[in-house]
């Protein structure tokens, strides 16, 4: 089969590890030239070797995405390497679960709305201008099971930085219709991921896992399946569109 991403530019936040990690290297099996983007440096230095010794192309940034200024020489590295960018995902989030609105200090709620909902932004305001001039490209926005449709208790940071995500990405795909900028989203359930191992002790992760309508939790690969449909021409009529890849989770009663 021809690879469904052959030579474009793909750069996904958050690409150290877990989903955007499965996505980065989805993207890059799939013939991407990836920039893994991340606070992480050792894990995506990690993730470029193990992609170029698959014999595929990839560079590393580090980048807080809640930072302007590291977004700036984000988008600098992609200038200077590249000089194009088609397709942008955005993975790079931070998890605060238990506390209510009384409990919740402001400060972790401001962090939280800085990493997950401004950190879209700054990556998007950087990447359209490259996907302008190129005449098109696809953006991924991650959001989540508790930010699209129905949310569940003491995830308030989370669930409605994850709200605002769903609400921008609809946003930015109607702003951008007419330059051929699909934006896209993608409410992934329960993943087992680093994020996801560190938000319960390990009892409580088994009990939650078994309660999962579908007996399990995702896989990243099942995310990042989605994620290259959505980037790739297939997904050409798709935009504006949060994708539930959450084995049956937001429509379970
Ligand atoms: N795992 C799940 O169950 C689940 C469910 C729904 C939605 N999601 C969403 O999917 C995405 C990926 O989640 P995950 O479980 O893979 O998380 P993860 O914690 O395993 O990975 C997150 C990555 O983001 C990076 N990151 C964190 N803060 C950053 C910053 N300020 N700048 C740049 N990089 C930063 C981390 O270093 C890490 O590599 C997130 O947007 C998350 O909200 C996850």
């Amino acid at each position: 089969m021809a690879q469904r991403l052959k030579d474009k530019v793909a750069l996904v936040t958050g690409g150290s590890m877990g989903i955007g990690r499965a996505i980065a290297e989805a993207f890059a099996e799939e013939g991407a030239r990836l920039i893994v983007a991340d606070i992480d440096d050792a894990g995506g230095r990690a993730v470029v070797r193990a992609v170029q010794a698959q014999g595929g192309a990839a560079s590393f940034v580090h980048v807080d995405v809640a930072d302007i200024d590291s977004v700036e020489s984000m988008r600098r590295h992609i200038a200077e390497r590249y000089g194009r960018l088609d397709v942008l995902v955005c993975s790079a989030a931070i998890y605060t679960r238990g506390e209510d609105v009384v409990q919740l200090d402001a400060a972790v709620f401001d962090r939280v709305m800085a990493v997950n909902l401004k950190g879209v932004f700054n990556c998007c305001k950087v990447a359209i201008p490259f996907m302008r001039e190129a005449g098109g490209g696809s953006i991924i926005n991650l959001t989540s099971s508790v930010g699209w449709h129905s949310t569940a208790p003491g995830v308030l940071a989370y669930s409605t930085s994850k709200f605002a995500v769903t609400g921008m990405t609809k946003a930015m795909a109607m702003d951008h219709l007419h330059e051929n900028i699909r934006v896209n989203g993608i409410a992934p359930g329960p993943t087992d991921t680093p994020l996801l191992r560190a938000s319960r002790p390990p009892d409580q992760l088994e009990a939650f896992k078994k309660a999962q309508p579908i007996g399990r939790l995702g896989e990243p690969a099942e995310i990042a399946a989605a994620a290259v449909f959505l980037a790739s021409d297939e997904a050409s009529f798709i935009t504006g569109v949060i994708l539930p890849v959450d084995g049956g989770q937001t429509t379970h009663i």
